[in-house]
């Protein structure tokens, strides 16, 4: 059984993200969507939030299950019998902090990295710009699903 996990932040899950699960999941057995926990970084929608909108957004992948986690992404990948980590991979400038990354993940628990290269269509994209551009009334349709769409401008509209 290949399990897999795609841990991030998902703040909130954009159409990048999406591309790189998809692909994962088409590819391996199951697919973990981990969302970290931190507390001590602010962030647009509660881990409760990000995890309902990726549920929803991944519902049709019978093989994708979304989890939360703290801690070490390495622990996360223990204690749920996983041994590969998928990543998505924008530009060079991803490269170097990823590589740390995946070097420490291997050095730590012996969890491999696997990186996909991301669809050019969304190289450009990531969660924080898409909320800084929704954040000033820019149009951000198109690159995170629709549904994210709708609860991005609710929750800017009670800012
Ligand atoms: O979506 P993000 O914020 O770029 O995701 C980063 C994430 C969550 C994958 C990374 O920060 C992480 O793995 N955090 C968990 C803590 C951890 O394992 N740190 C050591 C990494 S070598």
């Amino acid at each position: 059984m290949a399990r897999v996990v795609c841990p991030g932040s998902f703040d909130p899950v954009t159409n990048g993200h999406l591309d790189v699960i998809s692909r994962a999941a088409a590819l391996h057995d199951e697919v973990v969507v981990a969302v970290l926990i931190n507390i001590t970084k602010k962030s647009l929608f509660t881990v409760d939030e990000r995890v309902e909108m990726l549920a929803e957004v991944t519902k049709d992948y019978g093989n994708v299950r979304v989890e939360r986690f703290h801690g070490l992404t390495v622990d996360f990948c223990v204690a749920n019998d996983i041994n590969i980590i998928v990543k998505g991979l924008r530009a060079v400038s991803d490269f170097e902090y990823e590589m740390q990354m995946a070097q420490m993940n291997y050095r730590l628990a012996k969890i491999e990295t696997l990186f996909m290269t991301t669809n050019p269509l969304y190289s450009f994209l990531s969660s924080s710009l898409v909320k800084e551009i929704a954040k000033y009334g820019g149009d951000v349709a198109g690159l995170v699903p629709e549904s994210v769409l709708g609860r991005l401008r609710a929750r800017l509209a009670e800012e």
